[in-house]
């Protein structure tokens, strides 16, 4: 079942793409997003997509098509943007994490309510997949990936768990989780997974890069969205976001030397109608948060 892009309408009218804009959606998954960003860019919008995972990259090129408009698409992280991108673009918007397809399939290893190979991986063709990655860490650095990224305060039981057992399943994993925690470990097993997903793809790093360029890689009047998903990413994005916004001081005068070069365009993260929860729940905990670069007068 294909659910509606989360926060589409908010998206759309936040970043308000307009005709002949260049847009860069830097986690193109199926392509929903953007393929409405892009509608609007007609006639002479552009559309440069990029995708850790190759097999979505091919659904969203087959998905934007029919617009025959000129959409650039590479198999890339985002966090290698400033070489992937030749020249400052419009619109820059990432929409962080898992898609559906990912869930739904139990060969990636993603959901543990199927069985399959603890592999959690965006991009399979490079990297390691988690249960390599289990087998070579030790139980500080297991822990430490729990408390990281799935804010679990058992992490240390959990790691003792993972390091006896050496899960290479969804399912063995689930039965360390279950054995570290016993009735508690319905309840944490989703951090669990995220944990190890968040240390297999290193995505506190590549959001922090992405974060750290994007703003620079902006045209004059540029938009740069980021949807999140759980609190550790949005923090970031709050942070990177907020420190953009300020007005830098001089510290001994108190005297502004620099005037803002962006304007927040979200006060407060946006969040999901109750409607959007209800008819897809995987858009519960989504924030979007949004800026702009100050339109400079020549
Ligand atoms: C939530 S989905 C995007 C869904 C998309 N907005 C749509 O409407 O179909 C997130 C996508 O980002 C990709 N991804 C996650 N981290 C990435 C990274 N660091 N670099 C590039 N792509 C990434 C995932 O493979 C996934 O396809």
């Amino acid at each position: 079942m294909h659910h509606q892009p989360v926060l589409l309408r908010e998206t759309m009218n936040l970043l308000s793409p307009k005709a002949g804009e260049s847009i860069c959606d830097v986690t193109l998954g199926l392509g929903g997003h953007a393929s409405a960003l892009l509608k609007k860019a007609l006639p002479g919008g552009v559309l440069i997509g990029l995708d850790a995972d190759p097999i979505n990259l091919k659904e969203a090129g087959l998905r934007l098509e029919p617009l025959h408009a000129t959409v650039e698409l590479h198999h890339a992280n985002f966090r290698d943007l400033a070489q992937v991108l030749s020249s400052p673009v419009d619109i820059i918007f990432a929409d962080l994490g898992v898609s559906s397809p990912h869930f739904d399939d139990p060969e990636r290893g993603f959901s543990f309510r199927n069985d399959g190979p603890l592999d959690l991986r965006f991009d399979q063709t490079s990297g390691i997949p988690a249960f390599e990655w289990i087998a070579q860490a030790d139980q500080e650095e297991i822990a430490q990936a729990l408390r990281d990224g799935g804010e679990l305060r058992s992490a240390w039981s959990i790691a003792d768990s993972v390091l006896r057992k050496k899960p290479t399943t969804t399912k063995q994993l689930q039965e360390c989780v279950e054995e570290a925690l016993g009735w508690r470990a319905t309840a944490a097993m989703a951090q669990v997974f995220q944990a190890f997903r968040i240390a297999v793809n290193a995505e506190m790093q590549a959001l922090q890069s992405l974060l750290a360029m994007g703003s620079r890689l902006l045209n004059s009047g540029g938009r740069f969205g980021v949807i999140s998903y759980h609190s550790l990413e949005d923090r970031l994005v709050k942070q990177a976001f907020r420190a953009l916004v300020t007005v830098q001081k001089d510290p001994h005068t108190g005297q502004d030397v620099e005037t803002a070069m962006y304007t927040l365009l979200t006060k407060k993260a946006v969040t999901p109608s109750a409607e959007e929860i209800l008819e897809n729940p995987r858009a519960r905990s989504a924030k979007l948060r949004v800026i702009q670069k100050t339109i400079q007068l020549l």
